[in-house]
């Protein structure tokens, strides 16, 4: 091989350490040597499992609420997206339990873990803008993850982004009911 091509892979790890290292800590499963503190992507991502949970809580509260007021396709909408935040939940619970962690679903201390609230309720113009503040919230600290996790995990990384698409569609989604229902459109 000519020295310009060695040169240009040094990058990679010789193939006998990669193999010594990958027959080491079978119990680890997926996480491998080169993982740096697979104890900091779990904590962070019981954050987001939080996040998800409440939004989950919160959308389906303001589905039945709402429902009993006078939309039922705000109902509809609400409870797609209840939907969605719990697709979410189980990815994110699913990469913890992958990474060696115990997904925590505990009732106790959930709103203390999660990035968004609960909510109260109100009118369903009220229900809209919670929701609406909540999705903010919700893409803003999705986008601190995945740049945290943009040279260190690209998985996780990768589920992030997918989160972060559908969180950003629901915020758009959010802001066209409250057009509808109070005629002003707030996006320029
Ligand atoms: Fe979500
Ligand atoms: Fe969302």
């Amino acid at each position: 091989m000519p020295d310009s091509a060695v040169e240009k892979n040094t990058f990679l790890r010789d193939v006998k350490t990669l193999r010594d290292q990958a027959r080491k800590s079978l119990d680890s499963g997926a996480v491998t040597a080169g993982y740096k503190d697979v104890g900091q992507t779990i904590e962070l991502l019981q954050g987001a499992l939080a996040t998800e949970i409440v939004c989950v809580l919160r959308y389906t509260m303001n589905a039945i609420s709402v429902a009993g007021i006078s939309s039922k396709s705000v109902a509809a909408e609400f409870t797609e997206h209840a939907e969605s935040e719990r697709e979410h939940m189980l990815a994110l619970a699913e990469r913890i339990d992958q990474l060696g962690g115990d997904p925590d679903f505990n009732p106790e201390g959930l709103l203390g873990r999660s990035a968004t609230e609960y909510g109260h309720g109100g009118t369903l113009v009220e229900m809209v803008e919670q929701n609406l503040v909540a999705e903010r919230i919700a893409i803003e600290h999705y986008r601190d993850l995945i740049q945290y996790f943009t040279p260190k995990d690209p998985t996780t990384r990768l589920l992030l982004e997918h989160i972060l698409k559908d969180e950003e569609e629901h915020a758009t989604d959010m802001h066209d009911l409250l057009v509808a229902h109070q005629g002003t459109p707030k996006l320029k």
